[in-house]
């Protein structure tokens, strides 16, 4: 047995941590089965001495311990040791490190500098400062933090790899500092440069496009904490002394883009002016910083109908593109970003709204490579304009988002799915950048609260998003009220606006999912309050009847299912949809009270939740179990929520089922529907029907987006129409995660990764079958370590591979079987017969031949045995034709090629993945 991954507040050996009470968890890895920890022994020391230590406790916690010593000192390094012992007589050690910050804003000595340029100005300052240093260094740090977004050099070099510090918080209550190492970067002379771009601070923003959010200023503030090696230190920091210029980055906008003229030169320095910000509503950065995470090679030059010179990376992304250039002195090079092209193969930048993101470089005229520094664009395609050769490798998109550890992966038989898979990761990571936004394209990129709420369960599959949601969390507490409740984007920069359902309940529910998924009790204690708060808003608002039926609500955004309506709300009754939520979020509340111990709170929200459902009974159910709404969001909330009580569930079931089926089993759901269609049926013994919908290729689909080329989720269903043309309304963002909400259902149900305690202790496996896919490899890497299930069902055999990390126990449902099984942890395999086929034959004598060669696979085909056939002109029109009707008029050998066309289809449809 080993003890791996010593993790002190989610993160390895962390410096600048200002966490008063830091947790430890570990991994136990080891070959034998059914491990557990029997007991372990953490100890904390620093410099040597020791200041906590457990003794050996008998428990199998591994998770999240809380350090219970004497108060930490602030920016000192203290080391961890934590010994563990587990039920096979084997003994582990893990070690490692944590450095505490300033703990706490207050603690900052220097002052906050900003300039005194002219408001036409559009150019980052740059702060300077010189300073020499005489003695042998022995360790620096350096402490910083903006309004605005900043980056630091010292001699030229930046410090850390990360981008758009301090983070988007809701800068009126909290803004971050970040530490960095910078022992090895210091000269005898020194000179120290802090630029800073707008960002989300003063940059132009929102759907108004306009500046000064939270001021009108940007400003900074720093210290170089320099520890000598005879023992003294030294303090360099932001104050008068400093000064202010211009450099090369004239305008810097996230929405609009970055200008770096290299040939421009300011020697003129400036006298910095300090100014104010209120120093405890300074806190350590929380989460992950954002990174260049991958960069992915340009893949094709297209120069299209409009002579436009454009270059496709294969991939919709947020980040920027890295341009590797030698012009002459003073040629401009303009860089345009899009996410698509029309259907006439020309640049659309029109998704994008008027975040016109163009960044534009001024060469010197020499080899240079430009990158900048405080934009970020929504994009696959980029256009060039003023220069002439374009070589592919000198543009490469690197992709920026939060560097959350990646937790889950999912290969399934079904190539479609496996894109779907990677559209949902590749949202996800666009749209988590330091905030969960709605897009990373257009005039928006805000932290829309429903967005994130419905996308969450699916999130914390895909990545570890504790401390992405943790500091998120914070920002939704903060600007929470009595009178306005939970805001409909966080950071608010909207104003105040009464609160909406499923969309300010992201204030209980994603407190809930960090809880249930990390097995983190601390979220739910910090945000106790604010869960609360946004029960008690809605109780205030609420009728005689007991229910909340007035205000503005966002009901199923966007569904289907009133596809004319022009507030684009959906046809689900939007005050059943807030009754709904009212319901889950109490008995969610109750949930964490009880996990808190609160007694009384128990009772109270248990008698609500009660009372809740009952009016929601009377008001949204006939007597003989008709809803009010019988769409399809409809019927799925008053089952999956489990409100309708037990007399009516089947009569609801039935609404839902009749609904889909008018729908020829196609969804109709918006927002608020689609995380829990699938679940609500495979829950009522409709798994298969679940499977339908969700292999379904055509229009309204998750599929019908893959196969339209998507390589991220779309805002909308049709967010493309089947002709090619794309929607108009003014809200067409390619890249919003809202409906790759379906991930957690192919992790739960498909895969059957399931937690029955918080943070995967006890882990159910269920793996249930759908028609289309014959195989699934999944993994889930959860705070105890990773859990892996696998199946495949091929030739009447049924094959499962499941892995259970040490010190968790499992329950396992192999299909078809009838009995759980009990088991700990390791590796196990089992192999069984079937009567069941899970292989469709999609293609067959009926599928028109428009179907047919829509199939890359096919045209490969026919090119290769009957090339003639494909440049032919009857194929236009023989389009809408099935196989056997065009067959009726062909020669008879034709029928042997279509054969062999078809049945490599469907096999090639059955056949990706493996065991
Ligand atoms: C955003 C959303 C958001 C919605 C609510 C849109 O503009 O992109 O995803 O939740 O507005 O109004």
């Amino acid at each position: 047995m080993k003890v791996t991954e010593l993790k002190i507040e989610y993160r390895e050996n962390p410096i600048g941590l200002d966490v008063v009470k830091p947790r430890f968890s570990w991994k136990l890895v080891s070959k034998e089965q059914n491990v557990l920890q029997e007991a372990y022994r953490i100890v904390v020391s620093k410099g040597g001495v020791d200041l906590w230590d457990t003794g050996i406790n008998e428990s199998s916690n591994s998770v999240l311990i809380q350090y219970e010593g004497p108060e930490l000192a602030p920016l000192s390094l203290y080391e961890v040791k934590v010994e563990v012992w587990d039920n096979k007589g084997n003994q582990g050690l893990v070690q490692g490190t944590f450095e505490t910050g300033l703990l706490g804003g207050t603690n900052f000595s220097a002052e906050w500098i900003t300039h005194e340029f002219p408001e036409e100005e559009t150019a980052c300052p740059v702060f300077v400062k010189e300073f020499s240093v005489k003695k042998t260094i022995e360790r620096v740090r350096v402490y910083a933090t903006s309004l605005g977004v900043y980056e630091i050099k010292i001699n030229g070099e930046k410090l850390g790899d990360t981008f758009f510090a301090p983070g988007w918080t809701s800068y009126k209550n909290r803004l971050q500092y970040q530490t960095y190492q910078a022992d090895r970067i210091l000269q005898e002379k020194n000179k120290i440069e802090i630029t800073v771009g707008n960002g989300w601070y003063k940059g132009i923003f929102g759907f108004t496009c306009t500046p000064n959010h939270y001021g009108d200023r940007v400003a900074a503030l720093a210290e170089i904490h320099i520890t000598y090696t005879d023992g003294t230190s030294e303090i360099i920091k932001t104050d008068e002394s400093w000064k202010v210029t211009t450099g090369s980055i004239r305008s810097s906008e996230i929405y609009m883009g970055e200008t770096i003229d290299s040939c421009y030169k300011n020697e003129k320095l400036e006298e910095v002016v300090s100014t104010s910000y209120k120093m405890e509503n300074i806190i350590a950065q929380e989460s992950e910083p954002v990174r260049i995470t991958e960069k992915l090679p340009a893949k094709e030059l297209i120069i299209t109908p409009k002579e436009e010179k454009v270059i496709d990376f294969g991939q919709n992304l947020t980040g920027f593109v890295e341009v590797k250039v030698k012009g002459k002195v003073g040629q401009r090079i303009t860089i345009k970003h899009a996410e698509v092209l029309d259907k006439e193969g020309n640049f659309y930048p029109d998704t994008l709204r008027k975040a016109i993101s163009v960044d534009q470089y001024v060469c010197n005229g020499e080899e240079q490579t430009f990158l900048p520094h405080f934009t970020f664009h929504g994009f696959r395609y980029i256009s060039i304009e003023g220069l002439e050769d374009i070589q592919l490798e000198n543009f490469t998109a690197c992709v920026l988002h939060t560097e959350m550890e990646e937790t889950g992966t999912f290969i399934s038989s079904n190539p479609l799915v496996n894109q779907l898979q990677s559209n949902i990761q590749w949202s996800q990571r666009g749209n988590f950048l330091d905030i969960p936004s709605d897009c990373p394209q257009r005039d928006e990129r805000l932290g829309w609260t429903g967005d994130a709420q419905v996308f969450a369960g699916t999130a914390a599959y895909n990545h570890n998003v504790a401390l992405f949601f943790t500091k998120w969390l914070h920002d939704v507490a903060s600007e929470q009220t009595e009178e306005f409740g939970v805001p409909h984007v966080v950071p608010n920069i909207l104003g105040d606006q009464d609160g909406a359902a499923a969309w300010s309940d992201a204030a209980v529910i994603i407190p809930w999912v960090i809880y249930e998924t990390y097995g983190d009790v601390r979220i739910l204690e910090e945000q106790y309050e604010s869960m609360k708060g946004w029960v008690e808003y809605i109780t205030s608002k609420c009728g005689s009847n007991g229910l909340w039926q007035t205000g503005f609500q966002y009901g199923d955004w966007l569904a289907l299912d009133k596809e004319e309506s022009a507030d684009r709300t959906g046809a689900t009754d939007k005050y059943l949809v807030a009754n709904a939520y009212y319901a889950y979020s109490t008995n969610i509340l109750r949930k964490a009270a009880e996990v808190l111990n609160k007694a009384e709170d128990i009772k109270k929200y248990s008698e609500l939740y009660q009372k809740v459902k009952k009016a929601f009974n009377e008001e949204y159910i006939t007597a003989t179990g008709r809803l009010v709404s019988e769409t399809q969001t409809g019927c799925v909330l008053a089952l999956y929520f489990d409100l309708a009580e037990e007399k009516y569930r089947n009569r609801i079931l039935e609404a839902l089922e009749t609904n889909i089926a008018n729908h020829k089993n196609h969804l109709s759901t918006g927002f608020v529907g689609t995380p829990y269609l699938c679940h609500a049926l495979t829950e009522n013994n409709l798994h298969d029907l679940a499977g339908t919908i969700f292999l379904k290729e055509d229009y309204p689909s998750w599929l019908y987006s893959v196969k339209k080329g998507a390589t991220t989720i779309w805002e909308r269903w049709n967010s493309i129409l089947p002709n090619g043309d794309f929607d108009t309304s003014g809200m067409n963002s390619l890249n919003h995660y809202a409906y790759g909400s379906i991930g957690e259902w192919m992790y739960r149900r498909l895969a059957g990764i399931n937690q029955l305690q918080p943070g995967y202790k006890k882990i159910l496996i269920k793996p249930q079958f759908i028609k289309g896919i014959t195989s699934i490899d999944a993994t889930f890497n959860s705070v105890y370590g990773e859990i892996k299930s696998s199946w495949s069902c091929k030739d009447n055999v049924i094959k499962v591979a499941i892995e259970i990390p040490a010190n968790t126990t499992a329950i396992l449902y192999l299909p078809e079987k009838e009995q759980p099984i009990e088991i700990g942890s390791g590796i196990y395999q089992y192999e069984y017969e079937t009567e069941t086929r899970l292989e469709i034959e999609k293609f067959t004598f009926d599928t028109t031949l428009q179907e047919i060669l829509n199939e890359p696979l096919a045209i490969e085909l026919f090119n290769q045995y009957a090339p003639e056939l494909m440049g032919h002109p009857m194929i236009e029109f023989a389009y809408q034709l099935s196989v056997s009707e065009v067959l009726a008029n062909a020669p008879t050998e034709s029928a042997t090629l279509f054969k062999m066309v078809i049945d490599a289809l469907n096999k090639s449809n059955n056949e990706v993945g493996a065991i």
